[in-house]
């Protein structure tokens, strides 16, 4: 039965900040907070990206402000969260979706492989959050929701520091939501399985693809819209309960075991991408 009840802006009123939101999963959680009814900060080391998305959103009547802002600088992590009070007012909740991948071979990961990853999925989402979160103590409330991912959780191959520095954004995320609890701020992870965005096209070759399609419960990748769609549930009140969870979105991945044909179940499709 279809339902009477008018959708509800489940963030009106809010005012959220989302980093590296110049495209990919940053621009759809952007333009799924602001659908709901929140003002957003969009920023991005990529300013036109930034602008553009901020312009369509302010197009389609919703609130936004764009910057450029590489979230392993610390004055631009200022600036991020400032943005949001300046333009708006106040800041209730903060993304750190910027992040940058790469598969290679532990032994052939050079030390300043290691060292560019963890600054901008680790280091920038220290400085980030603790520059929004300054903002949100005085206020006894607010919203942290970290991008982390499968590959911070099971030892894929090419992983080593992509996936370190998921691991210890996951492990953060859990320190700051036990210090900050008592505080009306929430932290909480979302670790998105294989997404469709042009961070997955550019890291994922053809191998790569029917591994995943052979590994997924759903035989298929996630959109960024799905991940969207579980963020602003962890930034509405619905989620005021819950602290330091990692909400995987990866139809079924990481649950699942032997995936053969018995009774009802199906067998794994032929790997098709
Ligand atoms: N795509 C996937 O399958 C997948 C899976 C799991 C987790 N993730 C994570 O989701 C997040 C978003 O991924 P995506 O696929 O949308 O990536 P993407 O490459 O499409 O977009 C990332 C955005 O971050 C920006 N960015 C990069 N470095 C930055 C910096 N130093 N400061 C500010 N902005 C910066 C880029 O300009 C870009 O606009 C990342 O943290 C990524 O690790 C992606």
């Amino acid at each position: 039965m279809a339902s009477t009840e008018a959708p509800q802006a489940r963030l009106q009123g809010r005012v959220a900040s989302i980093t590296g939101s110049g495209q990919g999963m940053g621009e759809s959680i952007a333009r799924a907070f602001a659908r709901n009814g929140a003002a957003v900060v969009i920023s991005d080391v990529n300013e036109e990206r930034a602008q553009r998305v901020a312009d369509s959103i302010i197009g389609n009547g919703g609130r936004a402000v764009a910057l450029r802002a590489d979230v392993t600088v610390s004055a631009d992590a200022e600036r991020i969260a400032q943005a949001g009070v300046d333009a708006f007012g106040q800041l209730d909740i903060h993304v750190n979706n910027a992040g940058i991948s790469q598969t290679r071979l532990f032994m052939e990961t050079e030390r300043g492989d290691l060292e560019r990853i963890l600054q901008v999925n680790l280091v920038g989402a220290f400085i980030c959050a603790q520059a929004a979160v300054r903002h949100m103590l005085p206020r006894g409330y607010g919203r942290v929701i970290n991008i982390a991912s499968l590959s911070g959780q099971r030892g894929g191959v090419g992983r080593a520091a992509y996936g370190s520095s998921k691991a210890a954004l996951e492990l953060l995320t859990k320190v700051m939501s036990v210090e900050l609890a008592a505080s009306g701020i929430t932290v909480n992870n979302i670790a998105p399985g294989a997404i469709a965005t042009e961070m997955a096209a550019a890291q994922h070759d053809q191998a790569t693809r029917e591994a995943y399609h052979y590994l997924i419960p759903q035989r298929r990748y996630g959109t960024p819209d799905e991940v969207a769609d579980a963020a602003v549930f962890l930034a509405s009140e619905e989620a005021r309960h819950i602290c330091g969870h990692t909400l995987n979105v990866d139809g079924g991945y990481l649950t699942a075991g032997l995936m053969f044909s018995l009774g009802n179940s199906k067998a794994p499709a032929a790997p098709s991408v």
